[in-house]
């Protein structure tokens, strides 16, 4: 008789971003039950309700700030069980300009991309390593693999997270537990909203729910979403620096 296994609850951080709700749909497609987290959680009411009469899963809402550091290990506690799957999805972009002219902005973001997600998904894979089994899955940016004027507090914050990333998938790979690295370029979603951004190198939130469920199910490192991202970012890296402070990228 062959017993099949439910499908593994998935806790998604930063849910109301459009890209977490894109993972959110295809997960629940496929069955497995939602915990979603949010700084106000009844805002997405609606979604919960979409889900569940879609997918037929059971959906939660939480509650939680990120920034709010000495609440995560509270707010881990208090789940009923340990997630198979973590997805973070949380990420403040911000002005350039005001970033770089107020310094309690810039630390806002330098937090709200680095320093939080680290931390809490930190905690996370301790749990994971301690039961040796589950999968992290961090959604950083393309803008952390190289710092470029209009952005470098946001993409400097990215860099961080990418490292963090890269190390917990070291330190875990044989406890059993799996990181993967999200690196998108652009999408289409609220933080870009007014860009004109180019429709070959713009990506729509399905196509990263698509992809995140695959680099899941796939067991990948990292991943570009649109392989063209992949090269943009090999010629960006390889700018010679006399060249790179020339140019406003
Ligand atoms: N869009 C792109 O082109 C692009 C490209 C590369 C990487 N990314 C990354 O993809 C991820 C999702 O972004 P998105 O494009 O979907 O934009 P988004 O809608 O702005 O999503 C970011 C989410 O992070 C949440 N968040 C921010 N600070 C938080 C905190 N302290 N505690 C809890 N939640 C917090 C926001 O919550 P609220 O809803 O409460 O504001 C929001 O739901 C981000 O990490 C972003 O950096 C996006």
């Amino acid at each position: 008789m062959t017993v099949t296994v439910p499908p593994t609850p998935v806790l998604i951080l930063g849910a109301r971003s459009d890209i977490a709700l894109a993972a959110a749909h295809r997960f629940a497609q496929a069955g497995h039950p939602l915990h979603l987290v949010a700084r106000h959680p009844e805002r997405l009411e609606t979604d919960r309700t979409d889900l569940q009469l879609r997918h037929d899963v059971p959906v939660t809402l939480h509650n939680l700030d990120l920034l709010d550091t000495a609440a995560h290990g509270p707010f881990l506690d208090s789940l009923p069980t340990l997630p198979g799957v973590t997805i973070c999805a949380v990420g403040l972009m911000g002005e350039q300009a005001e970033n770089e002219a107020d310094p309690t902005r810039a630390a806002e973001i330098l937090r709200s991309n680095f320093e939080a997600p680290a931390l809490l998904l930190g905690a996370i894979a301790n749990r994971y390593e301690a039961a040796g089994k589950g999968t992290i899955v961090g959604i950083s940016s393309v803008a952390g693999e190289r710092g470029r004027a209009t952005n470098y507090i946001y993409g400097s914050a990215k860099a961080g997270f990418t490292a963090f990333l890269s190390g917990l998938r070291n330190r875990l790979a044989k406890k059993g537990v799996h990181v993967v690295t999200v690196l998108p370029g652009f999408v289409a979603t609220r933080m870009t909203a007014g860009m004109d951004l180019p429709a070959k190198l713009t990506a729509q939130p399905a196509e990263l729910g698509e992809a995140i469920f695959r680099a899941v199910d796939r067991r990948r490192n990292v991943i570009y979403v649109r392989p063209i991202w992949q090269l943009v970012m090999a010629i960006i890296r390889n700018i010679p620096e006399p060249v790179f402070k020339r140019l406003k990228l």
